[in-house]
């Protein structure tokens, strides 16, 4: 059974490449999507913010410094901020050499070229709604990007596709616009809180540094807004030791920079 399908805590817990398989290959690029698939991975996560001109792209920084070459390529553009840059702009630049050589020549990807490679590896997407503050109205405009996609197709959506973000706000508009679009939210609730996030996500996304077998069991005890229990993917857990302590307090999901690892660390289903 997929994770969704599962009773929480009881299966091994899905594994979900972060960023894509980003130990492998440059994160939140078309080849560590790429990756993801050769290792047999159907999850991704991926970051989405907006550009100066109004597109969504995938990028995990507010600025464009860590993962491509625009401080060379824009020498004037300090402090290189992705909202400042226009589409035309991002797509100029190498989002791979930072990484390896061997990835020269990768980019920046918008949104719906990131959806259109999961698509045809038939993979699932954990999107990550980044630094929401910054970028008005971007919750409905990510669902427009989806629908016009396909996938918000009723048949697969609730099997593929899940929102999460750090911002509570973020997930309970995503939430109140679509409410068959799972939500996840990142971070660690107090227990005495769980019950208002059951309002509106479905799933409780926190550091793994952060939990206990206790805090996992509490979480499972509520009902998220689909019926089901609360479900809690951890992040990012990249060794196979933490993967099967992890595994051992029942989280439903691990989010990983080295996928095949944990996979193969976790028993058969
Ligand atoms: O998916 C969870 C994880 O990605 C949250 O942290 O900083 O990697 O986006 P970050
Ligand atoms: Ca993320």
């Amino acid at each position: 059974l997929p994770a969704s399908d599962a009773l929480a805590g009881t299966e091994p817990p899905a594994v979900i490449a972060h960023r894509g398989a980003s130990a492998y290959a440059p994160e939140n690029t078309l080849a560590a999507v790429d990756k993801a698939a050769d290792l047999g991975i159907s999850w991704v996560e991926n970051d989405v913010q907006r550009t100066k001109d109004g597109e969504l792209v995938v990028v995990h920084d507010d600025n464009l410094k860590r993962t491509t070459d625009v401080e060379q390529v824009f020498p004037d553009r300090a402090p290189w901020k992705v909202k400042d840059f226009t589409a035309a702009e991002i797509a100029r630049l190498d989002a791979g050499s930072w990484f390896d050589p061997a990835y020269a020549g990768a980019r920046v990807p918008t949104l719906e070229q990131f959806a259109d490679r999961l698509e045809l590896h038939h993979q699932k997407l954990l999107l990550e709604i980044k630094n929401p503050d910054l970028y008005p109205g971007i919750e409905r405009q990510t669902l427009k990007v989806l629908d016009d996609a396909g996938w918000l197709d009723p048949h697969h959506l609730a099997s593929r596709l899940i929102v999460q973000s750090f911002s509570a706000d973020s997930i309970r508009t995503v939430h109140s616009l679509k409410p068959a679009v799972k939500t996840g939210f990142l971070g660690t609730p107090p227990a005495a809180d769980l019950a208002g996030y059951a309002a509106f996500a479905d799933q409780i996304n926190p550091s793994y540094s952060s939990i206990s077998r206790r805090y996992v069991a509490s979480v499972h005890t509520f009902t998220g807004p689909h019926g089901r229990p609360l479900e809690v993917f951890t992040w990012t857990v990249n060794d196979a030791d933490t993967a099967r302590l992890v595994a051992g307090y029942g989280v439903d999901g691990i989010i990983t920079n080295n996928p095949d690892v944990v996979r193969d660390t976790l028993p058969e289903e």
